[in-house]
């Protein structure tokens, strides 16, 4: 898969998701389906996307031991979804059993990546509440490469890291990046952003784009606007 933008469907129900989504009569955006949606919802909000022709990335950041997340990945196999993910946290062995659960029996499976730290936790977060002293960039770049020597395709990560994440990873591990806003807009509660365009440069391979497209006066413009500066 090329570079794409991803739209997060952060809505409550699958009523406001389609009435969003119908807006959309051109290109059919590669979407996002979230814990809220999806416990909302239930798996047939995937089934109906994936009806629709949307590609999907199911975001539902799996943390528990290996066998739990192996039938997990196992069940949500079945889905078809283009891309799940987990939390590199849950170490190891969690990531290698979350990739045998995920491959069917004909060897196909899912991308799956990993969330390194949450753009959430500080290094003052990690400190007290998690007794991680290493500085923040060292431990997003240890659980890269841990992931990537788990068999994983790639990690979420700010469009600020994906630079150092391809030279520790290589080029052709994925990286998946929120956090992105155009030039001059409230960022909101996001605080390290970049625009689609640069997000480009530095090598993002999807950006992942919510209240900018969702919450924007013309979505399909702002959508738009994203694949013109990240895609084309
Ligand atoms: O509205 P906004 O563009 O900030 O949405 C970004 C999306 O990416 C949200 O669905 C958010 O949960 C998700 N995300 C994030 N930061 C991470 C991981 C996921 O913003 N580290």
């Amino acid at each position: 898969m090329g570079k794409d933008v991803i739209v997060a469907c952060d809505f409550e129900s699958a009523g406001q998701t389609f009435a969003f989504l119908d807006k959309f009569t051109g290109r059919k955006p590669f979407v996002k389906i979230g814990m809220e949606l999806y416990y909302a919802e239930g798996p047939g909000i995937v089934r109906e996307m994936k009806r629709r022709g949307h590609k999907i990335f199911l975001d539902l950041k799996l943390h528990d031991i290996p066998n739990t997340v192996k039938q997990t990945m196992r069940v949500l196999s079945g889905l078809d979804v283009d891309i799940t993910n987990l939390h590199a946290g849950g170490a190891s062995t969690m990531m290698k059993a979350a990739i045998e659960g995920l491959t069917r029996p004909d060897g196909t499976r899912p991308l799956l990546i990993a969330v390194t730290q949450l753009t959430s936790t500080d290094q003052e977060t990690m400190e007290k509440d998690l007794l991680i002293h290493e500085p923040m960039d060292k431990v997003v770049m240890h659980y890269a490469e841990n992931a990537k020597r788990c068999g994983l395709d790639g990690v979420v990560c700010s469009p600020l890291e994906a630079g150092k994440v391809h030279e520790a990873c290589g080029q052709s591990f994925l990286t998946v990046t929120p956090g992105v806003r155009f030039e001059n807009k409230d960022t909101g509660d996001q605080k390290r952003v970049m625009t689609p365009a640069q997000a480009k440069l530095i090598g993002s391979d999807y950006i992942v784009v919510g209240r900018p497209i969702t919450a924007a006066d013309d979505p399909v413009a702002a959508y738009e606007r994203c694949i013109n500066e990240f895609v084309d």
